[in-house]
């Protein structure tokens, strides 16, 4: 059965890949390679020994993406990141976000809708819900004004699938609202490749590690928690890749699934911003150098899933620890600067 996975060379995409192709799926990446390098292809296939079909080009091309369905008609299944996803350099640069994250989705849903029955996952983000009232976050918390351009295209395109869903019975979807991904595959054949300075959290942890970073900023320890920094639900890539896979069985298998569904994906565990850190040094066995500054504008103070929906209904739960997580990131970093 064929895939297409969107961003697939990405850092949860080509997770992802390597889950899929491990079920025996044939994979087709599209990826224009904005954010990712050709050579996480080779990554994918030392850890699986099968090298996935790969298309290089920008879905923002409506006839390419129209010639692509041309010529696989056989995709029984999409899941798509390819995406831009830097939160502040959405702020300056609204209509890039607007354009890449929405024309492509829309380009997609056009010729899924034209093939019939489909299936169709989306990568959506916990963003969504901004601060939420209550935690852990349920998936009916109230989906809140977006923080950011890059929020909003999240919010906006699940609206998009729900609508397009609405009228199009033969297509079926599911947004996954990830928390925090981090961490790498064991094999540490394929990890986070952040271009530049890492704006996440656990990439800047493992550079300052390595010593490419001088110091680790942490962006105000006088929020209302237990330590006084923030507090977020980080997931191991592997557990979050795993959970499209179950979504996209769900999809294929089970008649009885609604044709538009909304998961949380997360460990269910909030982490505070000085508990990775304590994690980082307990698995690298070593001192993190780090300063408390002010905070950073956008930042929620608290963000954690409540995971009971894809627990009961996906039958998926994430397995990883933060230890386990920040030791692979560590393993995965060491690895591509030695390399
Ligand atoms: C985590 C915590 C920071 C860097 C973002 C997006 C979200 C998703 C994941 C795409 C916060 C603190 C961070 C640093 C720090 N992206 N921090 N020093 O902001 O929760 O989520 O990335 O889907 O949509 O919003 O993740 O890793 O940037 O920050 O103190 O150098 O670490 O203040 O409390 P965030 P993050």
């Amino acid at each position: 059965m064929k895939i297409l996975v969107t961003g697939g060379l990405g850092f949860i995409g080509s997770h992802t890949v390597v889950e899929l192709q491990k079920k025996g799926y044939e994979v087709v990446i599209i990826d224009n390679c904005s954010n990712s390098s050709i050579k996480v292809i080779d990554g994918i296939t030392a850890i699986t020994s099968k090298k996935p079909v790969f298309e290089q080009f920008d879905l923002r091309e409506k006839d390419k993406v129209v010639s692509f369905f041309e010529r696989h008609h056989d995709i029984e299944g999409v899941i798509h990141f390819a995406a831009s996803k830097a939160v502040g350099e959405s702020v300056e640069k609204p209509l890039l976000y607007y354009e890449n994250n929405l024309s492509t989705l829309v380009y997609i849903l056009q010729q899924l809708t034209q093939k019939g029955a489909s299936n169709f996952i989306f990568s959506s983000s916990c963003t969504v819900y901004g601060q939420a009232d209550k935690l852990p976050i349920t998936e009916d918390a109230p989906v809140k004004a977006a923080e950011s351009p890059y929020g909003n295209t999240k919010q906006i395109g699940e609206e998009i699938i729900q609508d397009t869903c609405k009228v199009n019975p033969s297509l079926k979807a599911i947004s996954l609202r990830y928390f925090n991904p981090v961490g790498a595959h064991p094999s540490a054949e394929i990890g986070e490749l952040p271009i530049g300075v890492p704006q996440n959290l656990v990439p800047f942890i493992t550079q300052t590690g390595i010593g490419l970073r001088e110091q680790l900023s942490v962006f105000g320890d006088d929020y209302p928690t237990q330590d006084g920094t923030c507090i977020r639900d980080y997931i191991h890539v592997v557990d979050l890749a795993k959970a499209h896979v179950i979504a996209l069985q769900r999809l294929l298998e089970d008649k009885n699934a609604s044709n538009y569904e909304v998961f949380n994906v997360g460990t269910g565990k909030g982490s505070s911003v000085l508990e990775v850190i304590t994690s980082f040094e307990k698995v690298s066995d070593q001192k993190l150098n780090y300063k408390i500054v002010g905070r950073r504008e956008g930042d929620v103070i608290a963000a954690y899933a409540d995971t009971t929906k894809a627990n009961s209904q996906l039958g998926w739960k994430a397995e990883s620890t933060l230890d386990e997580s920040l030791s692979s990131a560590w393993k995965w970093e060491q690895k591509v600067r030695n390399s």
